[in-house]
């Protein structure tokens, strides 16, 4: 195969193994900063979009039809596999539940269908998807982690942060662990509901884990996603868990079986390899407010990403957390542009496996 047309580097990568150059992808490429994007939303509710295959699948191919990116990653949200439990919820732009998990008999009610029947459009976005993408993209699925949806459910919305939820973890931590299991649950049966339909890596999204002190992420977030990871580990695709805002959690995120760490931007690459050791690899992490800064700045700040990992090869190139809806399209060309000149350079010399 041409070096140029290495369709399966992202899944090589999440592996560790040696790639022609960094793949790189893009947390929410698919979303406001593209104008056919708010074209389609002009269309239709964010919602339709999602429950609607043929929408979805188009959302996903948007950003792949502009850019040459290494991955695709579904077109959905985090929310909406928690329907499988009864939950229901708008998004304006951000998500609201209509009614907050405030009580233990809340918790209680929560009863979980199979997400087969629940999302179903789910598993039809993902098969036309693979069908569309003929093998030329990997295809990724995702989900919310436990705490990360908790957050969300118990607070209601996100806007003002998740005060509510914190208290809950310290004045009812048993009933905060009966939803987090419950969710584990649900979680685990989502994935594999997008695995079995064709997703050929799954990405599991802990926007929230930050807040928590290291003690309370060992005990109320990793726990779950490692009940996930192990529940999906036996379908065999690659496991990315991104952690936000996590500095201080990376030692122990990395505990949780992922075959690939997501980071934040906050700290450097290198500083996180030594902590986690040669068997993961790292997904990130250039800031995304770095895109707003001009062609210049991206090329030079990529270049340094990339630096920092040099010799590294289970290193995915990403964003430290989701693209900005202003984002300027240019920027993103010179972020993809940077990717393929320095490490596409450096791996000519040298097809290191994973060392720290
Ligand atoms: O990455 C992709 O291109 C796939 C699509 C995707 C969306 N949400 C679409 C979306 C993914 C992977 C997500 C994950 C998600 N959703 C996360 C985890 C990632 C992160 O950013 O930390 C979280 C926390 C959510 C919850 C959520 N959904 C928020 C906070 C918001 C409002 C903020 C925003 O970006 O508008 C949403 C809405 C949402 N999800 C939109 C999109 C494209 C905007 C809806 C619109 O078109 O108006």
């Amino acid at each position: 195969m041409n070096t140029g047309e290495m369709a399966d580097r992202f899944l090589r990568a999440c592996r560790c193994e040696p790639v022609d150059r960094t793949p790189i992808w893009i947390m929410r490429q698919a979303g406001r900063y593209l104008p056919e994007y708010r074209d389609l939303r002009q269309r239709v509710d964010f919602l339709t979009l999602c429950r609607t295959p043929e929408l979805a699948a188009e959302a996903t191919l948007q950003p792949l039809r502009r850019f040459p990116l290494d991955a695709a990653i579904l077109f959905s949200d985090i929310l909406l596999p928690l329907q499988a439990l009864g939950v229901e919820m708008a998004f304006t732009p951000g998500p609201t539940i209509a009614e907050p998990l405030r009580t233990r008999a809340q918790v209680d009610a929560l009863t979980l269908r199979p997400a087969a029947e629940a999302v179903p459009f789910v598993a039809d976005a993902v098969r036309l998807l693979r069908r569309e993408l003929d093998g030329r993209t990997p295809l990724i699925g995702f989900c919310g982690a436990p705490f990360t949806l908790a957050c969300y459910l118990v607070q209601g919305r996100g806007k003002e942060g998740f005060g509510v939820a914190k208290t809950m973890l310290y004045r009812e931590p048993a009933m905060l662990e009966h939803l987090l299991s419950k969710l584990a649950l649900a979680m685990t049966d989502y994935l594999t509901l997008q695995i079995q339909s064709g997703a050929q890596a799954v990405q599991i999204f802990d926007s929230w884990a930050g807040i928590l002190s290291l003690d309370d992420y060992r005990r109320f977030a990793l726990p779950y996603v490692k009940a996930i990871v192990d529940g999906v580990r036996p379908l065999g695709v690659p496991i990315i868990y991104f952690v936000n805002d996590g500095p201080h959690l990376h030692e122990a995120a990395s505990s949780a079986g992922a075959d690939v760490l997501g980071v934040c931007w906050r700290a450097p690459l290198d500083d996180i390899a030594r902590r986690v050791g040669p068997r993961v690899a790292l997904q990130g992490n250039l800031d995304p407010h770095v895109l707003f800064a001009g062609t210049d700045t991206v090329t030079r700040q990529s270049a340094a990403v990339l630096a920092r990992v040099a010799g590294r090869a289970g290193h995915i190139m990403n964003l430290g957390h989701g693209i900005l809806p202003d984002t300027p399209i240019a920027s993103v060309e010179a972020l993809i542009a940077a990717v393929h000149d320095f490490s596409g350079r450096r791996a000519e010399s040298a097809l290191a496996p994973c060392t720290t």
